[in-house]
């Protein structure tokens, strides 16, 4: 269906008052031959041919009988292809499409100006055709796509320019505002500068969070004032910043292990491991010891500073301590790092690397036959300096002989007389007070 306005005279001037200026000129030129009153119609863009636009003949007070023969026709002209003249009715057509948007461009009237001519006497009309814009026209963006690239410090009230999107349809059926898909960090604030200038920014809300959610996407559709309005989208692709705000963390804050002394260098010992949840660099952990100048055992390791891989790199000495605290440190390689700690004990194991001394420290040279059990012999010392089971002592005499040692205190042992003695049988006895692997001692 298509609508055609029709206007006439002086009340038509003063309603498309943008013609005014192709009037003058036109009555200028054909000074008093200028029919009484000016003729304005208006119809649609897009309307089909065949579509009457309106009576010229009656509109300009011309008789049906004599038209023909006077050869009333359109003066030729840019815009004459767009019509058609009945002669023998008067009535002016649509011969042509008409797209108001690509003649007219983002103007907000579009006036056609026309010429009819009539012979004998000679006279010109001029009139003109108005063309009003339909929604014929979506909204678009230039790229379907806009990349932001935000900073996850950036603070809520920052705003983020959109590109605006175009419309060829001009007024009402333009662009009039732009909405935004539902989120959680942004908002968008719709300026509007005019008819014809509708635009809009991103405003941030809520802090972002490049740990949480590293790429927001959202959809800014652009829709005009037509009835039925027409859309367009476009896809703003949100890639957050990182920021080196997060700390790195071990897995455990305190992690136990165990060496034995003397263990061969390069052994390892624990693994420890930290993570950090920044991207790049401010992700990236380096791994080293504090060093503690009161434990000369924390010398004797060191850390890979990469894998956290803790390893022996001097001589673990036992009888140094029984046990090494090493504190460890993971720092991130962020331009302003930050870093955590963590605690590795490490238990020192023993080897049985001492033999035990036995010392006699008092003797009694002779014993009486007759002497009675638990007569003291001789009081033993036996030192180990091993530790726990590497450092237990046991003493006992070999063979079957009349004597047995007891132990009096810690390391302190005494040989006492345990049976009958027979001088006779045993002249001089031969006793060894014997640590089952590797010492004795001849009495
Ligand atoms: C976003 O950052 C990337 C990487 O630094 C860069 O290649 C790209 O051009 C940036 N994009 C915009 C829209 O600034
Ligand atoms: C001395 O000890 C031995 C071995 O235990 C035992 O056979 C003996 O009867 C004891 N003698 C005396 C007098 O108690």
């Amino acid at each position: 269906m298509n609508i055609v306005f029709v206007f006439k005279r002086n009340m038509a001037i003063a309603l498309v008052h943008d013609c005014l200026p192709t009037i003058l000129l036109y009555m200028l030129f054909f000074f008093g031959s200028i029919a009484d009153g000016q003729v304005v119609y208006s119809v649609s863009e897009e309307a089909n041919p065949g579509t009457t636009v309106g009576n010229l003949a009656k509109d300009l007070k011309l008789n049906l009988q004599d038209l023909h023969n006077r050869g009333f026709q359109l003066v030729s002209g840019t815009n004459k292809r767009y019509f058609d003249l009945n002669t023998k009715t008067g009535i002016l057509h649509i011969k042509d499409r008409i797209d108001r948007d690509e003649l007219c461009g983002r103007s907000l009237t579009c006036c056609l100006p026309l010429e009819a001519i009539v012979n004998v006497p000679l006279n010109v009309y001029r009139f003109e055709v108005n063309i009003i814009d339909i929604n014929d026209n979506t909204p678009t963006f230039r790229s379907p796509v806009k990349y932001f690239n935000i900073s996850e410090s950036a603070f809520p009230g920052e705003r983020f320019p959109l590109p605006n999107a175009f419309d060829a349809d001009v007024g009402s059926n333009s662009v009039k505002s732009y909405k935004l898909s539902a989120n959680e960090h942004f908002s968008l604030d719709v300026q509007s500068g005019g008819e014809q200038s509708v635009s809009a920014e991103l405003v941030l809300q809520k802090a972002l969070d490049r740990e949480k959610q590293p790429v927001i996407q959202l959809t800014v559709t652009a829709v005009d004032g037509g009835k039925p309005p027409r859309s367009g989208t476009i896809n703003l692709i949100v890639n957050i910043e990182d920021v080196n705000d997060n700390i790195p963390v071990f897995s455990k804050p305190l992690l136990k292990a165990r060496v034995v002394e003397n263990a061969p260098l390069g052994t390892s010992v624990i693994q420890v491991h930290a993570s950090d949840p920044d991207e790049g660099l401010n992700g990236e952990i380096a791994y080293s010891l504090v060093s503690q100048d009161s434990d000369n055992n924390v010398d004797a390791f060191s850390i890979d500073s990469e894998t956290g891989l803790i390893t022996v790199k001097g001589t673990v000495d036992y009888e140094k301590g029984a046990a090494v605290e090493i504190r460890v440190q993971a720092k991130d390689k962020g331009l302003k790092p930050r870093a955590a700690y963590c605690k590795v004990l490490v238990e020192i194991m023993d080897i049985n690397d001492n033999r035990p001394e036995i010392s006699v420290t008092s003797l009694v040279n002779t014993v009486k036959e007759d002497a009675a059990n638990g007569t003291v012999v001789s009081m033993i010392t036996v030192l180990d300096n091993d530790a726990g089971k590497n450092g237990e002592i046991q003493l006992k005499v070999r063979d079957s002989l009349p004597f047995k040692v007891q132990n009096s205190y810690k390391n302190y042992y005494t040989l006492v007389v345990n049976g009958p003695l027979d001088r006779e049988r045993f002249t001089r006895t031969q006793t060894f007070p014997n640590k089952e692997k590797t010492a004795g001692r001849k009495l």
